[in-house]
């Protein structure tokens, strides 16, 4: 199955960096695209630089996310509005949108669709196909709030980019894999990554129980 995983110009981008090895780990194919603000955060963050044109070379994608890269991930300019995510007939499992800008959101929640990220989830939306927004901002504000409310109403699943602590996290590493395992179970992927929760064992003492997940 193949995922669309849209970059955004928001902050987050060790997520999508954790989404992407997850889902290609778990056997799924990946179509990248980076809005222009969105280049701009991942350079910023984790360094890795796009083309002039917005696009990844193969070398980036394989620098960046390893010799898995090679045959799973296709990746596409913000403008090739031709690429197979703009059409509703196309098969994927669904549009990640990891991170989540607050403009993207904005533009999702009108049908605004001026890039292939845009485009993609608008197509997802019409299509009824598994959307699933990772929006990160703090504080949300009336209109933030306002768009994943209507998102929401249109069937897309709203995933924040705010990670629990109830595991126990010893690494920013434990942190990122919590909510990728969150997103990858919302998007029906099986997964090893991160920990579940299997409830206290002395409900009046401090021990929780957190079992990786392939425990
Ligand atoms: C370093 C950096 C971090 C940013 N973090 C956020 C953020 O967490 N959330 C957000 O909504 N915008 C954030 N922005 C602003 C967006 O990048 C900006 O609104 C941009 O126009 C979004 O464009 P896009 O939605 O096309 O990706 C950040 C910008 C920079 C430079």
């Amino acid at each position: 199955m193949r995922f669309f995983v849209g970059i955004t110009g928001a902050s987050g981008h060790a997520y999508t960096e954790a989404l992407v090895r997850a889902l290609v780990d778990s056997g799924m194919d990946v179509d990248l695209c980076a809005t222009e603000s969105g280049a701009k955060v991942l350079k910023h963050e984790l360094g890795v630089v796009v083309d002039a044109n917005g696009d990844f070379s193969t070398q980036t994608l394989v620098d960046w996310l390893g010799e898995r890269a090679g045959t799973s991930v296709r990746s596409f300019a913000p403008a090739a509005i031709e690429a197979p995510a703009a059409s509703g007939t196309s098969l994927t499992g669904g549009v990640l949108l990891c991170p989540c800008s607050m403009g993207t959101l904005a533009r999702v929640a009108v049908g605004f669709s001026s890039n292939l990220v845009e485009r993609a989830a608008d197509v997802a939306l019409k299509e009824g196909k598994r959307l699933i927004v990772v929006p990160r901002e703090a504080p949300f504000s009336e209109i933030h709030l306002e768009n994943m409310l209507k998102l929401t109403r249109l069937g897309a699943v709203i995933l924040p980019a705010s990670p629990g602590f109830y595991h126990r996290p010893e690494s920013i590493s434990d942190l990122v894999n919590h909510l990728v395992g969150k997103i990858l179970d919302r998007a029906g992927v099986e997964h090893s990554i991160g920990k579940r929760w299997e409830g206290l064992d002395d409900p009046e003492g401090d021990e929780g129980i957190v079992r990786g997940v392939s425990g």
